[in-house]
C-alpha cells in the first residue's frame, strides 16, 4: 500500500489545513445552530460532543476517506478473525474476546478461545468470592483484609486505574494496593502498615520475567515467610496471573493458584483478562463483568457503526487532523472526576506504547507524525497548573474533557461547580476572547488608557483551540468499560491509518538490556570496559557512594 500521506484525501486535507486560518469556530457556531447536535454522537452510555474542533463538513468527509484508504474495516475484520495483526510478534490481537458477552466467535489458528476465557472468568469468580466473603483463609486461619497487586505497565496500570475509578463501589473490609516500581520505597511503604497474616499478594506479569515485578515479588515473599515463619504460607498468601506457568512454578507459586491468560492479549490491553483480578477482588465479580459488558457494547458499536457515527473512528480522525495537519504534538486528557485521576497515566501507556512508532508494519521509515504525547491531570486541579499554556501558549494542545453528569459523592454544590468549570474550559478554548472584548472589559473596570494598552495583549485569548467533551451519566463499571474500549479502538484506528503495528513495543527493550549489563558492571567493574565516558563516570560515582549490590 502507498503511504497514507500520498493518498488524495491526505493531500486535500493538507490543502484545507493551509487555509485553516480562515476557519473560526465561533463563526461556525454562529452560522449553524445545529452544529453541536450534528457533531455529537451517543454510544454505550457515552455522549461525545466534538463540535468544538476546527473542522467543517468537508474536512470531516475527507478525514472519513482515510478510513477507506487505509482499509480500517478490513483490518478490524482481520483483528476479530484472530489474524496475527501484531505482525512483528506474529500474534493475534483479541482483547475483544475477553469481554465477549454475545455469540460472536473468536478463534486463533482455528481454535475457539471462548471456552478458555469463560473458564478463567469462572475461576476468578470463585476465588474473588471466597476472598471477599472471608472463606479464603490465610496460613494462620484468618480472612484477608488487604490485597497487594505486584505488577508493572499493563500488568498494573489498568487494574489500578479501574480500582481507583470504582472506589465508590469498594468496601473498606478489603483494601487493594498496587506496587509497581522497583524503587524499594513503594513496597516498603505499602507493607509497613500491613499484617502478613491477612495479606494476599497477586503477582501479575504476562511474561513472569519482568525485573521490577520479580524483584518486588521476591522481597514480598521473604517478608511473608519471615512474618509467618513457614514457607508453606506461600500457598495461602500468593497467587499469580501470567501466561508463563513454568516461571510461576519456578518462583514457588503452586500453579493451582495461577490465573492464566494468553499471548494474544497485549499487556496494555489486558485489564479485561485475569490481570483484572484485583478489580474483581476490589469491587466484586459482578461489577467486573459489568465493566466487561460496557467494553463489549463499545466493541459492537465499533464493529457495526458507519464511520460518521462511529465514536472511536471519529475520535481517531480528529486526533489525526489535529496532529498531522494542524501540528499538535500532544494530546491532553482531563477527567473532571477525582477517581479518574489515573486515566491519563493509563492512556499514556495504551496510546504511546501502541502508536509511538517510527516505521510502518513493513519496516519502512514513516515521514509523518504518529502517536502524540498523551498527558493530563484531573480538573479542576489542572486548571490551576498548566491550563495557562493550553489557553494562551504557542502550542496547540487538543484536549479531551471527560465528565460524569452525576457524582458518587453528592456533597453540597461541589458537583455543580465541577461541571461548570469543565464546560467553561471547553467553551473558553473554543471562543477565546478578542482584543475588542478584552479592551471593553478593562475600560469598564475603570482602567486608564495607557494601562489598558499595556495589559491588552496579555488579556487576549486566541480561542479556536480544539477539544472534545465526553459525557458519562456516572462513572459506573459499564460506563468505564465503554470509555476504556473507546480509547482502545481509537488507538487501533490511528495505528491502521498510520500503517504501523500498534501491538508490539520493541522500544522498551534497549533500556532493559543496558540496565541488565550495568548490574553486571556493578558486580564486576571489569565488565565495564567499553562503556561510554558519561555512563562510566556515573557508574563510578555510584560505586564510590558505596551501596552497589
Ligand atoms: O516494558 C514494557 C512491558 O513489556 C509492557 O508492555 C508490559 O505491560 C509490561 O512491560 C509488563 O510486562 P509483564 O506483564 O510481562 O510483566
Amino acid at each position: 500500500m502507498n503511504p497514507i500521506n500520498q493518498s488524495p484525501a491526505w493531500r486535500k486535507l493538507q490543502q484545507r489545513a493551509e487555509g485553516i486560518g480562515k476557519l473560526s469556530m465561533r463563526q461556525l457556531f454562529a452560522e449553524d445552530v445545529s452544529r453541536a447536535e450534528r457533531m455529537s454522537v451517543d454510544a454505550c452510555g457515552i455522549h461525545l460532543d466534538y463540535s468544538k474542533n476546527l473542522v467543517d463538513d468537508d474536512i470531516l468527509q475527507q478525514l472519513g476517506m482515510l478510513i477507506e484508504t487505509a482499509d480500517v474495516g478490513g483490518w478490524r475484520d482481520r483483528m476479530t478473525a484472530g489474524d496475527a495483526i501484531n505482525n512483528t510478534e506474529q500474534r493475534a490481537v483479541l482483547h475483544m474476546a475477553l469481554r465477549n458477552r454475545g455469540d460472536r466467535p473468536y478463534r486463533v489458528g482455528g481454535d475457539d478461545v471462548m471456552p478458555g476465557v469463560l473458564g478463567v472468568l469462572a475461576q476468578m469468580r470463585a476465588f474473588s468470592e471466597a476472598v471477599r466473603s472471608g472463606a479464603w483463609l490465610g496460613h494462620g486461619g484468618k480472612p484477608m483484609t488487604d490485597v497487594v497487586s505486584i505488577g508493572i505497565g499493563g500488568s498494573s496500570l489498568g487494574p489500578m486505574m479501574v480500582c481507583e475509578a470504582l472506589q465508590a463501589y469498594q468496601s473498606p473490609a478489603l483494601r487493594v494496593h498496587f506496587v509497581s516500581n522497583v524503587d524499594g520505597a513503594q513496597l516498603t511503604q505499602t507493607l509497613q502498615s500491613l499484617d502478613a497474616e491477612t495479606t494476599l499478594f497477586v503477582i501479575a506479569s504476562k511474561t513472569f520475567t519482568t525485573q521490577e515485578t520479580l524483584t518486588n515479588a521476591r522481597t514480598a515473599r521473604a517478608w511473608c515467610v519471615d512474618a509467618l515463619g513457614d514457607e508453606a504460607a506461600i500457598a495461602r498468601h500468593f497467587v499469580a496471573v501470567s501466561t508463563n506457568a513454568d516461571e510461576v512454578a519456578a518462583f514457588g507459586i503452586d500453579t493451582d493458584n495461577m490465573f492464566a491468560f494468553w499471548d494474544w492479549v497485549g499487556g496494555r490491553y489486558s485489564l479485561w483478562s485475569a490481570i483484572g483480578l484485583p478489580i474483581a477482588l476490589a469491587v466484586g465479580m459482578e461489577r467486573f463483568e459489568q465493566l466487561l459488558a460496557g467494553a463489549h457494547a463499545m466493541d459492537e458499536h465499533f464493529i457495526a457503526a458507519p464511520t460518521e457515527a462511529n465514536m472511536p473512528m471519529i475520535l481517531a480522525l480528529l486526533g489525526i487532523w489535529n496532529s498531522n495537519f494542524l501540528g499538535a504534538g500532544s494530546h491532553a486528557v482531563i477527567p473532571y472526576d477525582q477517581n479518574l485521576r489515573n486515566l491519563p497515566t493509563y492512556l499514556q501507556q495504551a496510546d504511546m506504547e501502541s502508536n509511538g512508532k517510527r516505521v510502518t508494519r513493513d519496516g519502512m521509515a514513516i515521514d509523518y507524525a504518529t502517536g502524540p504525547v498523551v498527558w493530563g491531570q484531573p480538573g479542576t486541579d489542572a486548571q490551576h497548573s498548566f491550563f495557562q499554556l493550553i489557553h494562551q501558549g504557542t502550542r496547540l494542545v487538543p484536549t479531551d474533557f471527560v465528565l460524569p453528569l452525576r457524582s458518587h459523592y453528592p456533597v453540597g454544590d461541589h458537583h455543580a461547580k465541577l461541571v461548570a468549570n469543565c464546560l467553561a474550559q471547553s467553551q473558553a478554548l473554543m471562543q477565546g476572547k478578542t482584543a475588542a472584548e478584552a479592551e471593553a472589559e478593562l475600560v469598564a473596570a475603570g482602567m486608564a488608557p495607557e494601562a489598558v494598552a499595556r495589559l491588552l495583549p496579555h488579556k487576549v485569548f486566541p480561542g479556536n483551540r480544539p477539544s472534545n467533551l465526553l459525557l458519562l451519566e456516572q462513572v459506573t463499571p459499564a460506563a468505564l468499560g465503554a470509555l476504556i474500549a473507546l480509547y482502545e479502538h481509537k488507538i487501533f484506528v490511528q495505528g491502521i491509518v498510520w500503517g504501523l503495528d500498534s501491538y508490539d513495543q520493541w522500544g522498551v527493550e534497549l533500556g532493559k538490556q543496558l540496565a541488565g549489563k550495568l548490574l553486571q558492571v556493578f558486580a564486576d567493574p571489569s565488565a565495564g570496559a567499553g562503556l561510554d565516558g558519561s555512563t562510566a563516570a556515573l557508574v563510578e560515582r555510584y560505586r564510590r557512594a558505596g551501596s552497589e549490590k
